[in-house]
């Protein structure tokens, strides 16, 4: 078989590369590991930024998002029982808006399917072979035969436990890394949100974020010990434990149910450098993840996705290398941003084992900057709504 762009990975960035590549007249092979149905169960990311939203439209997938999604034109921030509100509306003229990823992907699998699109499922042990020669080619299983994609470029969309950012040596590749000291454990339930906007909460128990997916499902999370499964956490103990980190305002609202979905995510910052070797490129996971309290995750894969869509349109179109030899540099400038809005943002808002009483201090000095000085809001703002590409 052959290709102009093999794409690892069928999750957003995969998809939304391959959709995007297909709308300018390039021909695309999706690999995924895993079945659809598997990749739809994953509850994950519910906040996109405006350029998100823009590439949805551009490839000709925004219909139900533009029908089904809520705009958020701002944020609420808690500390203890106080609340003050954050307004992206007022200090940047963005809004975001509440989609859930799962729905995005749906999407997208659907736009793949209507234009005929390949996407092949369940396949195995894939290998990039020859990324840094003019002759790149994908191996893999699938149904128990050997198969080979020859191509013009591998785009890594695999997400972090993916074979692309593996296919480049060490000697080429530097990896900066943080793990946290906690994860979130999340639940989706059938119920109202607590409040039409989301709650980002400090509290001496630790975080917690009131989210939603709409107006009968709420998805919310709880800062937890890193050794806790969610079995350990009943639905019953979950929502006690939310009601004691969110003001009693909030608490004394919360429409509580059972939960459909219950998960722990560790909390991370890792960024790869450079992202692309030869003509292998990679994108989203593969490259880079940030904690989940800025809701940057599926934000910072849309922008590597739109430049290097854009690299490779400027490719095959105007026969210029420019924007693919740019793609790396161009693409990190964004990423350190937004990991270092995550990293802030988390800090910020949880509780570390060993936070002194000098650092509560600190920390509690931070949120009041924030509530009080429309400079320190402002510069929140802009980085939630999303930073230009
Ligand atoms: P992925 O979604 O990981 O997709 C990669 C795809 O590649 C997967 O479908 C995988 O099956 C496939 N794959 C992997 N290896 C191979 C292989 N060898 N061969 C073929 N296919 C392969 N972000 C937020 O903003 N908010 C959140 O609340 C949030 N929650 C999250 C919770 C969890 C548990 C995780 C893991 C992430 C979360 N994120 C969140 C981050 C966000 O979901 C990711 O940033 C987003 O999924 C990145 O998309 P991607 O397409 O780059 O990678
Ligand atoms: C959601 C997740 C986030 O990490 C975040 O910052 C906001 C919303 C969510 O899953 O809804």
């Amino acid at each position: 078989m052959r290709t102009q762009v093999c794409i690892i990975g069928g999750g957003p960035s995969g998809l939304l590369l391959s959709q995007l590549l297909h709308r300018r007249g390039i021909d695309t092979v999706v690999l995924e590991r895993r079945t659809r149905e598997h990749v739809l169960s994953r509850i994950r990311a519910g906040i996109l930024e405006v350029g998100f939203v823009n590439l949805m439209r551009e490839a000709g997938v925004a219909d139900r998002m533009d029908r089904e999604s809520f705009v958020h034109e701002g944020t609420v921030i808690a500390y203890g029982d106080e609340m003050f509100h954050v307004s992206f509306q007022e200090h940047t003229g963005t809004d975001v808006i509440v989609y859930g990823q799962t729905e995005l992907t749906r999407d997208l699998y659907d736009a793949r399917e209507a234009a005929g699109g390949t996407i092949l499922f369940d396949v195995d042990n894939v290998v990039i072979n020859g990324a840094d020669t003019d002759a790149p080619f994908v191996t893999f299983e699938q149904d128990g035969r050997q198969e080979r994609i020859d191509c013009d470029f591998v785009a890594g969309c695999d997400g972090f436990h993916g074979v692309s950012r593996q296919t480049i040596p060490l000697t080429v590749r530097r990896e900066y890394e943080k793990v946290y000291p906690f994860g979130w454990l999340g639940i989706l339930s059938e119920t109202p949100p607590v409040h039409e906007e989301l709650i980002y909460s400090w509290s001496e128990r630790g975080f917690a974020l009131c989210s939603m997916r709409n107006a009968n499902l709420s998805r919310y999370y709880i800062q937890c010990s890193l050794s806790d499964s969610p079995e350990d956490w009943s639905d019953e103990n979950f929502w006690e434990e939310l009601k004691r980190r969110i003001p009693s305002e909030a608490a004394e609202k919360l429409v509580t149910g059972p939960s459909i979905e219950k998960s722990i995510a560790p909390l991370r910052s890792f960024v790869t450098e450079p992202m692309r070797w030869g003509r292998l490129f990679l994108c989203g996971d593969a490259a880079h993840i940030v904690p989940p309290t800025g809701a940057k995750g599926l934000n910072t894969a849309a922008s590597d996705v739109h430049y290097l869509y854009h690299g490779l349109a400027q490719f095959y179109e105007e026969k210029d290398s420019e924007g693919i030899d740019r793609y790396s540099e161009r693409a990190l400038a964004r990423i350190w941003k937004a990991e270092r809005f995550s990293w802030a943002t988390t800090n910020l808002l949880h509780r570390y084992p060993d936070q002194s009483d000098f650092d509560l201090k600190m920390q509690r000095a931070d949120i009041a900057f924030l509530r009080d000085s429309e400079a320190a809001q402002k510069v929140f703002a802009q980085n939630y709504v999303g930073l230009p590409y």
